[in-house]
């Protein structure tokens, strides 16, 4: 009974970059959607550690940064028995799926990628091939494990597109190989801006440190942006488009507390910015508490943590084997 409803539940993957520290961005925006979708949804979850090198990786932070990633996705709660969790690289078919791919994809579909203008403009030293074959490998990871659903943010919805238009003409041409997967819109997920310019996305790439808060700061740190975090001059905590600042603050608030944004607005009425500021700073700080001292457990183990991403990739390997022999097969290559 129990497997008949495991085989029946819808696939789900995602895959998050390694690159630098996580945000509360990344969390409230899609990693804890990625936990609440464990009990719904079959998961597959991988840290993208071969897309981070488009952009110049030292080695060592490289290093750390996958294994970071690995365990704080542990420590968030996703279960890499329920789930298959595993690092991209430890899957070899990723990138020999993404040659295929690559010669069925046509270079001027690929050169109007927002994503691909934008950063190499931001890098013009590095306009490297791979930046620019990366929706090809974005494509194979979707695709290897048929999933019905990619959750993905507004800045990843192009990348899906073209790996649908992929599968579609790949399915055409040689016969049906993959399942065309719809992206995946949240029920609940919050955009969350910078706290020093709130018409922009919160990013760790930015260099001003008090406009992003990582899921692993200290409470002091978080409590500190906070109290810096840029407000409006209505000087009410009241959720606007002319406020900007205070709304983003209102966003947060509501994610971490579960409360309404009318809830939050009558907690505070009368209040000053001074206050809220303060209240949202603990909040989010008792929220993210949990998860760093658990990921502080997780990463102390490294023999444990090598264990669950071998046994991860071992899972992920299994099922990307199967669609990467169909889908050579179905080219004509001899097996
Ligand atoms: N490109 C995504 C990002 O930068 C990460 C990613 C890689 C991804 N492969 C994926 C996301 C497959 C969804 C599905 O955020």
């Amino acid at each position: 009974m129990c497997n008949i409803e495991t085989e029946q539940k819808k696939k789900v993957l995602s895959c998050i970059q390694p690159s630098g520290m996580l945000t509360l961005g990344n969390y409230l925006g899609a990693l804890k959607n990625w936990v609440n979708m464990q009990d719904e949804f079959d998961c597959t979850f991988a840290v993208a550690d071969l897309h981070a090198i488009t952009v110049r990786q030292e080695p060592a932070a490289l290093r750390s940064q996958i294994y970071s990633t690995y365990a704080l996705l542990l420590a968030l709660g996703i279960d890499p028995e329920k789930n298959t969790v595993f690092i991209q690289s430890h899957v070899p078919f990723h990138t020999q799926l993404s040659w295929l791919l690559s010669c069925n994809t046509q270079f001027g579909e690929m050169s109007r990628m927002t994503q691909f203008k934008d950063k190499s403009a931001k890098h013009p030293e590095n306009v490297n091939v791979g930046l620019f074959s990366y929706p090809v490998l974005m494509a194979a990871d979707i695709l290897l494990y048929k999933p019905d659903f990619v959750p993905v943010g507004a800045d990843q919805k192009q990348h899906l597109e073209i790996a649908r238009d992929i599968a579609v003409r790949f399915n055409n041409k040689y016969g049906d190989v993959f399942t065309i997967p719809e992206p995946y819109i949240p029920k609940t997920g919050a955009r969350v801006m910078s706290l020093q310019d709130p018409s922009r996305k919160m990013s760790k790439s930015d260099d001003n440190v008090n406009s992003w808060v990582a899921i692993l700061d200290s409470k002091d740190d978080i409590i500190r942006k906070f109290k810096r975090a840029v407000t409006d001059s209505e000087a009410c905590v009241r959720f606007c488009e002319e406020q900007a600042g205070i709304s983003n603050l209102i966003t947060i608030y509501s994610a971490v507390t579960g409360k309404t944004v009318a809830e939050v607005e009558r907690e505070f009425e009368g209040r000053g910015y001074g206050e809220f500021k303060l209240a949202v700073g603990e909040a989010v700080a008792d929220t993210l508490a949990p998860i760093k001292a658990s990921y502080e457990e997780i990463i102390k183990d490294k023999k444990a943590l090598e264990q669950l991403y071998k046994e991860g990739a071992d899972k992920a390997c299994r099922q990307a084997y199967k669609t990467y022999n169909k889908a050579m097969k179905k080219v004509g290559f001899v097996l």
